[in-house]
């Protein structure tokens, strides 16, 4: 493949720091494995499907997370579900497992329809409203009761700021090649730690509750919490407090922003939002939706997949190779970080024409079947893959089926939102949509 061009040493860092988006979209046709250098480091960047499928699942023993994920995520959530590798991963990977479970899912529909319902008192027809700190609060909310089974809404405010914060440092420490210890007091680290103090204090509060409350545990925190009182190797309450947190930060934001983007996708697009409506009328005629009517919106389905392929709230993954590899006739020496971008990869025009264009249509008569596997991966995939993927899109179809049967919202003419690609992919400055009754 022809190398791209760069400084010495410092390699293609500075262009990717400009434009991450840009940089994954710039490389996608230049290879199945593109050699690239940041700052000393060896990145290659992965536009194959075989290549993604090669590390995320047939050599996948070999490819732990790399360092600038752990240096970030570990500050905040530890080393568990989300950081570990090989056996660590696996234990925990199982003992979490059993809580997104389909059964279970289906009894926390009604916590997503509830949250849903609640947002909708608070709207009122022709206030315009932010779409994406009002769709975080909702999947708070959504978040609080299914995991935890717990109502959170009072300290919303506080773990909203605590969650933006330490999400914040987790960005820089993300991007910074030769973060300062942890233990240097900066301003930084200071806010930091005052945030994951509070974070800590609400979810040990979440937990000692829970433990009073005892019973079946239905939800996942109920199932941590049996899962720790069995013998082997049980869960420390750092380690328990920490998975919860993982799942508390993995399934918030993420959520939030597919479900802004959604329905200012849905706004700018009346076609498809007619059809939607139509299809709810038919199936709901009006009544909250339930798990068990899914399977009959097809349509909602399609938008969903479709809105997740334009804006995937995890634009980016990367991994590190542990020893010599060899991908597409490239040989990967032991240490290289591997990365590649679902922004790109679902840009690409051979699987998706018109990328740009915002077509439901284009998913249905099972358009997954018949591109490759990872060529549209919005919850990544392998032994890995997102263990909320099922949850996620059950609440993001629910929440969609329960608002816009009320509800038909107005977006502002102009440029489609622009999007920030930090740690998960966000809209960077307001989407202000308008309530209409329908
Ligand atoms: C992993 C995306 C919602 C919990 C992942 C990964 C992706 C992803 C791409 C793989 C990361 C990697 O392997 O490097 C998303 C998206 C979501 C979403 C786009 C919403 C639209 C959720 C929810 C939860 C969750 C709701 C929990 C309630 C996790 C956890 C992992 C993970 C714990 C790590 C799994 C492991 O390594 O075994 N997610 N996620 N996510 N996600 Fe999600």
């Amino acid at each position: 493949p022809r190398l791209p061009s760069g400084l010495p040493w410092v390699g293609q860092g500075l262009e990717y720091r400009k434009d991450p988006l840009g940089f994954f979209l710039r490389y996608a046709d230049r290879g199945a494995v593109v050699r690239t250098r940041f700052v000393g480091t060896p990145i290659y960047l992965l536009n194959s499907s075989e290549a993604i499928e090669h590390v995320l699942v047939k050599n996948f023993r070999n490819y732990p997370k790399d360092a600038f994920q752990k240096r970030a995520l570990e500050a905040v959530v530890g080393q568990g579900l989300f950081t570990s590798h090989g056996d660590v991963w696996m234990r925990r990977r199982r003992m979490m497992q059993p809580a997104f479970h389909k059964n279970l899912l289906a009894a926390h529909g009604g916590v997503a329809v509830k949250a849903a319902n609640q947002w909708l008192a608070s709207r009122r027809e022709g206030e315009a409203f932010d779409a994406y700190p009002e769709m975080m609060a909702l999947t708070l909310d959504v978040v609080a009761g299914t995991l935890f089974g717990a109502n959170l809404s009072a300290q919303a405010r506080e773990l909203g700021r605590a969650m933006e914060a330490v999400m914040l440092h987790a960005q820089f420490l993300f991007d910074t090649p030769i973060p300062l210890p942890a233990w240097v007091p900066t301003p930084g680290q200071r806010r930091f730690k005052a945030a994951l103090r509070s974070l800590h204090a609400v979810v040990d509060e979440v937990v000692e509750r829970r433990r009073r409350q005892g019973g079946p545990g239905d939800d996942l925190l109920g199932l941590l919490l049996e899962a720790q009182a069995e013998d082997g190797e049980p869960l420390t309450d750092a380690q328990l407090r920490d998975e919860c947190l993982t799942l508390m930060i993995a399934g918030h934001e993420t959520t939030a922003a597919a479900l802004a983007l959604s329905l200012w996708l849905l706004a700018r697009h009346p076609e498809a939002e007619a059809t939607l409506r139509r299809e709810l009328a038919t199936v709901l005629g009006g009544r909250e939706p339930t798990v068990a009517d899914l399977p009959s919106l097809p349509y909602c389905e399609q938008v969903v997949k479709e809105s997740l392929r334009l804006y995937p709230p995890a634009w980016g993954m990367s991994r590190v190779a542990e020893t010599d590899d060899r991908m597409d006739g490239v040989h990967v020496p032991a240490g290289t970080v591997v990365a590649w971008s679902q922004w790109a990869l679902h840009r690409d025009a051979r699987h998706f024409p018109e990328p740009e264009a915002f077509r439901p249509e284009r998913w249905a008569d099972g358009l997954e079947r018949r591109i490759p596997r990872f060529a549209y991966c919005p919850f990544g995939g392998g032994p890995r893959l997102c263990i909320g993927a099922g949850s996620a899109l059950m609440v993001i179809r629910l929440v969609l089926a329960t608002v816009l049967q009320r509800f038909h919202f107005e977006a502002a003419p102009g440029p489609a939102p622009e999007v920030l690609p930090a740690i998960t992919l966000r809209p960077k400055s307001g989407i202000p949509l308008t309530p209409r009754a329908v």
